[in-house]
């Protein structure tokens, strides 16, 4: 399985099926694939409903006509911009399609739709796991630090996609609490220096990380990929 960081919470995974999180991408600052360089996607799994995790899915999913995933009232949303196939969810739940294994976990975060002037409500926010191939995949979305993620340990996470530009997220010293929670075999950061409010030195993040030898910390630079 190849895993592509995207850039920002962008993420691709290719496998027996293409996933896309969070396709943030035309405007994506730190993005350095195109929406044309995409393969076929198979699913594309929404975290919350803000513009740099929504990014790309309506354009994506109208192409390859993938199968979107997200909470009820972001799946409500799409299916009204010309999304066909939506598959809504919601936190706790968890989801056998095909291939592929999909729950959702809690975030603390927002998931507000911005529309013009206005702002849809968009639900509650979400992480997700999936599990394809026999590898089990954590991407965090946003949210702040939460005593929930303990539970993850008994998920044996492979992967896990962790923000840690603060502000909005978990910051370094936040996110590292959060692996030591999780304890997955691998941790890449997520979710830092596309905007200055969001600066963070990742190097610092897998520094921690290192010391505790809990997990293997990968810095991914967009475009970069992991096999796994
Ligand atoms: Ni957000
Ligand atoms: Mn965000």
């Amino acid at each position: 399985m190849k895993i592509t960081f995207i850039g920002h919470a962008a993420v691709l995974i290719e496998g027996s099926k293409n996933i896309v999180i969070d396709p943030f991408i035309e405007g994506n600052p730190a993005a350095k694939i195109k929406v044309e360089d995409l393969p076929k996607i198979d699913y594309i799994i929404v975290t919350h409903g803000h513009g740099d995790h929504i990014g790309n899915t309506v354009d994506i999913a109208k192409r390859d006509k993938s199968v979107v995933i997200s909470n009820f009232e972001i799946s409500f949303y799409l299916q009204k911009k010309g999304v066909e196939n939506v598959h809504p969810m919601h936190i706790g739940g968890r989801s056998d399609l095909e291939e592929i294994k999909i729950k959702l976990t809690p975030a603390l975060h927002g998931s507000g739709i911005i529309e013009g002037d206005q702002i849809i409500y968009g639900g509650n926010p979400a992480g997700v796991i999936i599990e394809l191939d026999h590898k089990k995949i954590y991407h965090a979305g946003d949210t702040g630090l939460t005593k929930d993620m303990e539970l993850l340990e008994y998920e044996d996470i492979d992967v896990a996609f962790l923000p840690i530009g603060g502000n909005y997220t978990m910051d370094i010293e936040d996110a590292f609490i959060a692996t030591k929670m999780i304890s997955p075999k691998i941790v890449v950061p997520i979710h830092y220096n596309t905007w200055p409010v969001i600066a963070a030195d990742p190097e610092v993040f897998c520094r921690k990380v290192c010391e505790i030898k809990k997990a293997e910390c990968k810095i991914l630079k967009p475009g970069d990929s992991l096999e796994i």
